[in-house]
């Protein structure tokens, strides 16, 4: 009999392809040029030279083995000990390679951090806004996910609600920082007290709250934002990372989970993954792209026109009269809808071939997301539309 649960995931919509979907299939009938697109968080500028160069590079010098066999079940040792030594380089950590473990980008790093320190039935807290594949990634563990209200105003913690929320019951908490769809860093203040508060309930639990945290966006962060790194506040921590974003390859699937030295267990949790892998057919990315990263992993593509977006949009959006908390990095920014329902306001963007996502399905309504990874002339020539949609409720 096929599977009824994945059957009954056909019947929920996935509104972000929907939406993307639409504006293809009206592209078609009004030209591509008319549409302004800001569903989908691809990114628009291209990978570095250096990530070309070294995989021409490889595949001329490497013999086919190392080029193309499969990887030991932790990843590379070689691209495991690169990325430590950048993150101690950068951070001031102290990783080793054995604490490394190589992943399916940032989504396979969580599949196994979910699992590793979670047993089915366990409740995962996270905060909204919150990027909404986290409900498939933890269902798919058995795990309950609980989402924290947010903290409309800053979107930092809305700590009054997390030390409600956070109840014997909780065995980790999820964080996004920088964050998808807000573009908020959470600041250093922010991450002391959740570290503080953890610290605090883990003692009293008697055992640790794990603190994951899924940071694909952690190289685009905007000039003068306060952004530490997270893992130095909170021993438990596990660092979920991409390279999906900073050097622009989604669909190359390239990433690591990182866990902190200090952290209970760190050997276990490493150890554990790649007997994870094989119960999820997991087993590690692409060899050809470990050893890319394992030259690479300090690049990043040239992220500065997100920056340049931001300012743009952001000056623009709030002289038109919309409302939105300033984000700090990523290249997502989730204003206010001038209607309390964001679906409707979303809808009337959509007959003005705006596209815009609607925050309910970011565990916050009452906002929309925009993905502002395009060209800078294209968020320039949708202004005028973000002006007169404004002005539709504004009058
Ligand atoms: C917050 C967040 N986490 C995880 C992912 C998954 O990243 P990856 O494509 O590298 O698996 C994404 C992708 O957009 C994301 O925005």
């Amino acid at each position: 009999m096929i599977n009824k649960y994945y059957t009954s995931m056909l019947s929920e919509k996935d509104i972000i392809f929907e939406i993307f979907q639409y504006s293809q299939e009206k592209a078609k009938i009004v030209g591509a040029e008319n549409i302004y697109d800001f569903s989908l968080g691809n990114p628009s500028v291209p990978a570095p030279q250096s990530v070309n160069d070294t995989i021409i590079k490889n595949i001329r010098d490497l013999d086919a083995l190392s080029l193309h066999g499969y990887s030991p079940g932790m990843g590379i040792p070689e691209a495991r000990a690169a990325i430590a030594k950048s993150l101690n380089q950068k951070y001031g950590c102290h990783y080793q390679p054995e604490n490394i473990f190589m992943a399916i980008g940032a989504a396979g790093a969580l599949a196994h951090a979910f699992r590793a320190v979670n047993n089915p039935g366990d409740e995962v807290l996270t905060f909204a806004p919150c990027f909404s594949e986290y409900k498939p990634y933890t269902a798919g563990a058995s795990l309950k996910l609980s989402i924290v209200p947010a903290d409309v105003d800053s979107f930092q913690i809305n700590f009054d609600a997390f030390e409600q929320m956070l109840t014997p019951a909780v065995t980790s908490v999820l964080i996004n920082s920088p964050n998808n769809p807000s573009g908020i860093v959470y600041s250093t203040g922010t991450i002391r007290r959740l570290a503080d508060i953890l610290t605090a309930k883990s003692a009293e639990f008697g055992r640790p709250i794990y603190l994951i945290s899924d940071e694909p966006y952690r190289d685009i962060v905007f000039t003068g934002t306060d952004s530490p790194y997270i893992a130095n506040f909170y021993k438990n921590t596990l660092t979920c990372y991409s390279f999906s974003k900073s050097l622009s390859l989604p669909g190359e699937r390239i990433g690591y989970l990182a866990v902190n030295p200090e952290c209970e267990g760190a050997e276990n949790i490493i150890a554990i993954c790649p007997q994870i892998s094989r119960t999820i057919g997991q087993n590690g990315p692409a060899s050809l792209m470990q050893r890319t990263v394992t030259e690479v992993c300090g690049d990043t593509s040239d992220l500065s026109v997100y920056e340049e977006n931001k300012k743009i949009l952001y000056d623009a959006l709030l002289s038109y009269g919309y409302s939105c908390v300033e984000p700090g990095g990523t290249f997502y920014m989730f204003p206010r809808s001038l209607e309390p329902d964001s679906y409707a306001f979303c809808e009337k963007a959509k007959e003005k071939n705006l596209m815009l996502v609607p925050g309910d399905i970011f565990g916050c309504p009452g906002h929309f997301r925009i993905a502002y990874c395009v060209p800078t002339e294209r968020i320039k020539k949708a202004l005028p539309v973000f002006k007169e949609l404004a002005a539709e409720y504004l009058k």
